[in-house]
C-alpha cells in the first residue's frame, strides 16, 4: 500500500490523499503536522481559499501567515555567513518535510480549478511555493514576465503594468545595454508587486519562424540571442530577485510541446541553441533555469540527465536551480535523479511528482537524501545569493512614467525600417495621411499566453481571437493614430478600420501617403500560419494599388510572408512594440527618431525555403508523440539560407536608417588566444542616428553546418559626421565545432574570413587571420 493511501484511511477527517502530512506520518512527525496546519488554517479562515488551501499538503506544512509568531534568528540568517554557507545551515535545519515544502511549486492564480489554493499566493500569478515560517524562510512568489509583469487571466486595474515590447523586438535593438535597462524596469515592477522570482528570460532560438512563441525569444542567431536575453535577465536581477533563462531546452515549436521528440545531434546543439543559452548565462547569471515540456533524443527535458546534469551543471558549471516548466514534471525519481530541483505549476490534488512520493523514494534508496539537500541548496543560496532573502519583496508604488520612457527606448530602437524608397519620414508638409487598419485607432498588439501583459487602461480592443487561455488577442492602449495627429498637427489624418479593402482604397486613393497597419497575433501553446491573417495581404493589395505611396507598418510576433513586398515603398516591422508602442511607431514615421532596428532573424521568401516548410505534428491526433529531426542541425536561420544558396525576402540584420554610415578599417588580429576585431565607423549623413555593425566569421576551407556565423556585432550612436573606432573580440566558440568525443569545442588551424557587414546578404569588407589550432572546455566562456 502507497504510504499515502495507508495515512488516508487513518486521518480522514485531517487531509486529502497525499501530500506532506501523509509524508509526516512517514516519519513518525504527525504532530509536527498537526501543529504546523493550524497556523495555516487560522490564516486563511474565512477566505475562499481556506478550504483548499488547509487542506493542501504544502500549506499544512510550512506556509508562512500573518498569525506565525516572529520566527528566532536562526543560523542560516547569519548575513556575516557566505551564501554557500547559509544555505548549508539551512539545510542542516530543516526537517525533510521542509525540505519537500522548498521544491515543489504550485500554480499561484486563485481560481476554482487550481486545488491548491494558497491565500498567501499573489492574485493571478504563475506560481506560489510556500517558505518555512518555522526558520524565516520566505515563500517564492513566481511570475512570468517576458514582457513585463504578466497576470493568469485578464487584469484588474490594480495588477495592470508597463508592457515592454516582445522579446524579439529587444532582440532587434541590438543593444543589450538596453536590454539590460528595460529588465531591470521589469524587475522594479516585478519587485514592487510582490514578486522574487520572474520567469522571464526566453532563449530557444528561432528554428521555426511559425513556433507561436517567437515573439517571447531573442532571434535565430546563439550570439543575439545569448547576449540580448542575458542582458534583461542581468537587468532584472539587479533588482535583488531571481530570474530564469527557459525554456531548457530546444522548446522550438509549440505543437505537441509536451510529446514532441526533438531528435537533435550532440555537436549541432551545442553550437545553436544550447550555445544560445551558454551565452545567456554566462551573461546574465540567472538564478533559475527552466527545463522545458518536450523530449530531446527520447527523454523529457525535465528527467535528461544529459542536459540538466551532464550540460548545465557539470559542464557549464551552472550553480543555480532548475525548475520544471508548469507541470512538466514526470517520474518522481527520474526527475530527481537527473538534476531537477524544483517541480511546479501543481494544480490538482495528489498530481505533484515530490512531497511525499519523493520521501518514499529516499526511504526505499532509488533517491539519495544528498539529492534532496541539493536542491534545496541550490534554491537557498540562489535566494540568498540575489538578494530575495535578505532584501524581502513588498509591494510597493510603481513610477509608471519613469518607465513608459524606458519601453518607449526600447520600442525606438527595435522597430525595424525594411523598405523605404524616400516616403520616409513623413514630410511635415504632408497635407492628408490615410491611416488603414490594424486597430491603429485604438492601440497595438501583444503577444498572447502566459507571457500577457495588460498595459495600464485594459485591453484596448475587446472581443478578438480565442475566449479562452492563451487568448484573447490584447491592445495596449497606446493608439499609432493619436500619436500620428500629435507628431504632424498640421496633417488632416483621417481613419479607416480596414476591414474592407474598398473603402480602404478609396480612402487611400483621396491621401498623399497611405498607412496601412497589418497585424498578426501569436501565442504560447499555438503555433502559425506566416500569411497575416484575416485577407490582411488584399487589404494592403489594394491601398497600394490605390496609392503609390503606401507604407506598409506591421505588428507580428516575427516573420510574415510579404507578397506585395515589391509593390510597396516603404515597409516598418513595429513587432509587439509595448504600451508606449503607439508613440514609438509615430515618432518613426514623423522622423522625430531615427530607426536603427535590425532583423534578428530572416524573413522567408516562401515555406519552401524553410528547413521545416510545416510545423511538423500538426494535424496529427491531440496525444499522438512524434519525432522533429533537426536535420538542419547548427545551420539555423541565416546559416542555413547560405548553406542552401537561398535568398531570403529580408535578411538577418537588415534594417535601414535616416541617415547613412561608413565603415572602414577593419583588421583582425590574435590578442593572445583572443580573436579581435577592429574597425571604424563613420555618420555621413545628414541625421544623427545609430549604426549596427555585423562581424561574421568563416573558416575559408569550410567544414561548418554553414559559409558563416555571426561573430560579433555593435551599435554605436553617432551625430553627422563623427565617427568611432570599434573593438570586437569574437568568443572562441563561435570560431570552434564541438567534438563530442572529445567533449571540448576544437577551433581547427586554418585562415579564417572576417567580414564586416550590414546583413547577413551584405558582401561587407573582408580580411582573413590565420588560426592556430585550439581546444576549449565544453563549459569554456570567453567572459
Ligand atoms: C509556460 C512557461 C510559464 C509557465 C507559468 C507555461 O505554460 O510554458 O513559460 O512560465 O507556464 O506561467
Amino acid at each position: 500500500m502507497r504510504a499515502s493511501e495507508h495515512w488516508a484511511q487513518k486521518n480522514r477527517n485531517f487531509v486529502v490523499i497525499g501530500g506532506a502530512c501523509a509524508l509526516f506520518l512517514d516519519l513518525g512527525l504527525l504532530g509536527a503536522c498537526a501543529e504546523s496546519e493550524s497556523p495555516s488554517r487560522v490564516a486563511s479562515a474565512g477566505t475562499s481559499a481556506s478550504a483548499s488551501a488547509s487542506s493542501s499538503p504544502a500549506a499544512s506544512v510550512a506556509a508562512p501567515s500573518a498569525s506565525a509568531p516572529q520566527p528566532l534568528p536562526h543560523a542560516w540568517q547569519n548575513r556575516g555567513l557566505s551564501a554557500d554557507d547559509r544555505a548549508q545551515a539551512l539545510v542542516h535545519e530543516l526537517t525533510r518535510a521542509e525540505k519537500l515544502t522548498i521544491v515543489t511549486g504550485y500554480f499561484g492564480v486563485q481560481k476554482e480549478w487550481n486545488e491548491y489554493r494558497f491565500p498567501e499566493a499573489r492574485a493571478q500569478s504563475a506560481g506560489f511555493v510556500p517558505g518555512v515560517a518555522r526558520v524565516g524562510f520566505t515563500p517564492q512568489w513566481q511570475s512570468d514576465a517576458g514582457s513585463g509583469v504578466a497576470t493568469q487571466g485578464e487584469a484588474p486595474a490594480e495588477l495592470e503594468r508597463t508592457v515592454l515590447p516582445s522579446g524579439l523586438l529587444t532582440a532587434c535593438t541590438f543593444d543589450p545595454a538596453l536590454a539590460e535597462r528595460a529588465g531591470a524596469m521589469i524587475g522594479s515592477e516585478a519587485r514592487a508587486s510582490g514578486f522574487n522570482v520572474l520567469l522571464a528570460g526566453g532563449v530557444d532560438l528561432l528554428r521555426d519562424p511559425g513556433n507561436g512563441r517567437n515573439f517571447e525569444y531573442g532571434g535565430e542567431d546563439p550570439l543575439l540571442a545569448g547576449s540580448m536575453v542575458g542582458a534583461i535577465v542581468r537587468g532584472i536581477q539587479s533588482n535583488h530577485i531571481v530570474s530564469t533563462v527557459k525554456h531548457f531546452a530546444f522548446n522550438d515549436q509549440e505543437t505537441g510541446r509536451g510529446i514532441v521528440n526533438v531528435v537533435v545531434d550532440e555537436a549541432a546543439a551545442r553550437s545553436s541553441d544550447l550555445l544560445a543559452f551558454q551565452f545567456a548565462i554566462e551573461l546574465g547569471n540567472p538564478g533559475s533555469v527552466m527545463c522545458s515540456y518536450n523530449k530531446i533524443n527520447g527523454t523529457y527535458a525535465c528527467q535528461n540527465e544529459w542536459l540538466l546534469s551532464q550540460v548545465l551543471k557539470e559542464d557549464w558549471g551552472y550553480r543555480g536551480y532548475v525548475m520544471t516548466d508548469w507541470h512538466a514534471q514526470h517520474d518522481t525519481v527520474q526527475n530527481a535523479l537527473a538534476g531537477l530541483d524544483q517541480e511546479t505549476g501543481v494544480s490538482h490534488l495528489g498530481q505533484y511528482q515530490w512531497l511525499d512520493k519523493l520521501s518514499h523514494a529516499i526511504d526505499g534508496g532509488a533517491v539519495p537524501e544528498a539529492r534532496l539537500d541539493d536542491m534545496v541548496r541550490r534554491i537557498a543560496r540562489t535566494l540568498i545569493e540575489k538578494g530575495a532573502v535578505d532584501e524581502p519583496v513588498a509591494p510597493a508604488a510603481i513610477d509608471f512614467a519613469a518607465h513608459a520612457e524606458v519601453t518607449r527606448a526600447d520600442a525606438e530602437n527595435g522597430i525595424t525600417l525594411l523598405k523605404n524608397e524616400g516616403i520616409l519620414p513623413l514630410k511635415s508638409e504632408l497635407k492628408r495621411i490615410a491611416v488603414i487598419g490594424g486597430h491603429a485607432d485604438a492601440g497595438v498588439l501583444t503577444g498572447g499566453g502566459s507571457a500577457q501583459v495588460y498595459a495600464r487602461g485594459g485591453n484596448a480592443v475587446r472581443g478578438l481571437g480565442l475566449t479562452h487561455w492563451p487568448g484573447p488577442e490584447v491592445y495596449a492602449p497606446s493608439s499609432p493614430l493619436v500619436a500620428l495627429r500629435a507628431e504632424l498637427p498640421s496633417a488632416d489624418i483621417t481613419w479607416d478600420p480596414g476591414t474592407d479593402p474598398k473603402s480602404a482604397a478609396e480612402a487611400a486613393a483621396k491621401a498623399d501617403v497611405a498607412i496601412v497597419f497589418a497585424t498578426q497575433w501569436t501565442a504560447e501553446a499555438m503555433d502559425f500560419s506566416l500569411t497575416l491573417p484575416d485577407g490582411q495581404d488584399k487589404l494592403i493589395e489594394a491601398v497600394t494599388s490605390a496609392n503609390k505611396h503606401t507604407v506598409v507598418v506591421l505588428e507580428t510576433g516575427g516573420a510574415v510572408l510579404l507578397p506585395w513586398l515589391a509593390r510597396v515603398p516603404a515597409l516598418v516591422e513595429a513587432w509587439y512594440p509595448g504600451s508606449e508602442g503607439g508613440k514609438a511607431i509615430a515618432r518613426v514615421l514623423s522622423g522625430a527618431v531615427n530607426p536603427s532596428g535590425h532583423l534578428a532573424l530572416s524573413f522567408p521568401r516562401a515555406l519552401t525555403q524553410l528547413p521545416r516548410p510545416k510545423i511538423v505534428g500538426d494535424g496529427l491526433p491531440k496525444d499522438q508523440p512524434f519525432d522533429v529531426h533537426y536535420d538542419e542541425g547548427a545551420a539555423v536561420g541565416y546559416r542555413y539560407y547560405d548553406a542552401k544558396h537561398l535568398e531570403p525576402a529580408l535578411p538577418f540584420g537588415a534594417g535601414l536608417s535616416y541617415t547613412k554610415f561608413t565603415r572602414g578599417g577593419l583588421s583582425a588580429k590574435l590578442e593572445g588566444a583572443e580573436l579581435r576585431v577592429s574597425f571604424h565607423v563613420q555618420n555621413t549623413g545628414a541625421r544623427a542616428g545609430k549604426d549596427v555593425a555585423l562581424v561574421f566569421v568563416s573558416p575559408v576551407a569550410g567544414g561548418w553546418e554553414a559559409p558563416k556565423r555571426l561573430g560579433a556585432f555593435a551599435k554605436r550612436e553617432l551625430s553627422p559626421s563623427a565617427s568611432a573606432d570599434v573593438s570586437l573580440t569574437v568568443d572562441p566558440r563561435l570560431l570552434a565545432t564541438f567534438d563530442v568525443k572529445a567533449h571540448a569545442f576544437r577551433i581547427a588551424k586554418g585562415t579564417y574570413r572576417v567580414t564586416l557587414a550590414s546583413t547577413a546578404r551584405d558582401p561587407g569588407q573582408s580580411v582573413t587571420i590565420a588560426l592556430p589550432e585550439r581546444t576549449l572546455p565544453a563549459g569554456a566562456g570567453a567572459h
